[in-house]
């Protein structure tokens, strides 16, 4: 099946009034119909793990939104538990801290057959969305995935830098591990149906220039290179979240993805100006929560901002559960008034 549409031609570079339109976790609790279907399989992880049930809610949110694209039901961590560590979903993810490479599995076959229901709920998703809608594969970035390992499944990164400080060859090898399965991983979500990829660095921010050089730009450069030697056409977006402004131009430049998703507290015009790519964000997700004028202000800025550059509109991060459904109707209605 030959997908065009949209998202695709904006990925590709063209510049497109109104912009196409996604959100990041568009598939999740402040859905009912999710709800019922992740009470149905019984937990988070049986649901990605189910691909019948992971089809049917990637496809939920195009259903009652009519957005361009839609994103694999799964999560990051599954490149984590290829690896053969135990990952808990209990109020967020659960991990034993890992202090040595040693213990993961290297074995590439056995990451495959660990991604198998990915692949599969892939297939069933394609088979049942529009072509003019655009299916997105994901992974986290090695950063992120290594800060998750290194902390037990904490929000922030103090493990994985004092790591990272103090014995740099060892979680070298940790990054390099992560970056082969996680560029494993991509390669296969393409072949099976997936159009393009985001890699998710949602732990970038607050690094000094030389870590994020060493452990954020390099690794995702390396990916990419990885990605495009199995599929040299293969359409990335990179998302460094919390990224400085020099970070964000250097990510720009030295990565080789084709889009960058930018987070709330970057200002549009600067990246409109700045950065040589193709943009995606960066409402709120709070003003999609507030609705009324600070969402109405929200998006008309960001529209503003970005007409003249190929552009995807989307949130600044993840849709929270306490978002009011008609506040989603109403951004998509407001970001295809745009002209
Ligand atoms: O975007 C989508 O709709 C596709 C599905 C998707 C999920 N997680 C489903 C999910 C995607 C793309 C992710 C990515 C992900 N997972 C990231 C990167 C994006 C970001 O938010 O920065 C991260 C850091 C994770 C790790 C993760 N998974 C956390 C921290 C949590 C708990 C936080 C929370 O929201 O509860 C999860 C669980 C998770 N992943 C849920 C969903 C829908 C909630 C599970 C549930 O209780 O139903």
């Amino acid at each position: 099946m030959k997908v065009t549409g949209l998202f695709l031609e904006v990925l590709g570079g063209e510049t497109k009034n109104p912009p196409p339109i996604w959100m990041m976790r568009q598939a999740g609790r402040y859905l009912p119909e999710y709800r019922a279907t992740r009470a149905e399989a019984g937990s988070f992880l049986d649901l990605c793990a189910t691909p019948r049930l992971a089809a049917e809610v990637t496809l939920q949110p195009i259903r009652r939104f009519d957005f361009d694209a839609a994103i694999i039901f799964s999560d990051i961590l599954v490149v984590v538990m290829a690896l053969g560590h135990g990952v808990r979903f209990d109020e967020g993810p659960k991990l034993e801290p890992l202090t040595t490479a040693d213990t993961l599995d290297s074995n590439p076959q056995n990451w495959t057959k660990a991604f198998a229901p990915v692949y599969e709920a892939l297939g069933l998703v394609r088979g049942n969305l529009e072509p003019s809608k655009a299916l997105l594969g994901f992974a986290g970035a090695p950063w992120t995935l290594a800060t998750y390992l290194a902390g037990g499944g904490n929000d922030e990164q103090k493990n994985a830098k004092l790591w990272a400080y103090r014995d740099p060859q060892g979680f070298g090898r940790l990054i390099d591990l992560l970056s082969a399965c996680v560029a494993t991983h991509l390669t296969g979500q393409i072949k099976a149906g997936a159009d393009a990829v985001q890699i998710f660095d949602s732990w970038a921010a607050g690094l000094p220039p030389d870590l994020f050089e060493r452990w954020v730009v390099q690794p995702t450069a390396d990916v990419v290179r990885r990605v495009r030697e199995a599929i040299p056409s293969a359409r990335i977006i990179g998302f460094p979240r919390g990224a400085s402004q020099s970070g964000l131009e250097h990510y720009a430049q030295a990565t080789g993805v084709n889009a960058i998703s930018l987070d709330g507290s970057v200002s549009l015009d600067w990246a409109a100006g700045k950065l040589e790519t193709v943009l995606q964000g960066n409402l709120d997700p709070l003003a999609l929560v507030a609705g009324g004028e600070a969402l109405r202000r929200g998006v008309a800025g960001i529209l503003q901002a970005t007409r003249t550059v190929p552009f995807i509109f989307n949130l600044g991060h993840g849709i929270l559960p306490p978002t009011p459904i008609e506040h989603v109707h109403e951004l998509v209605k407001l970001v295809r008034a745009a002209a």
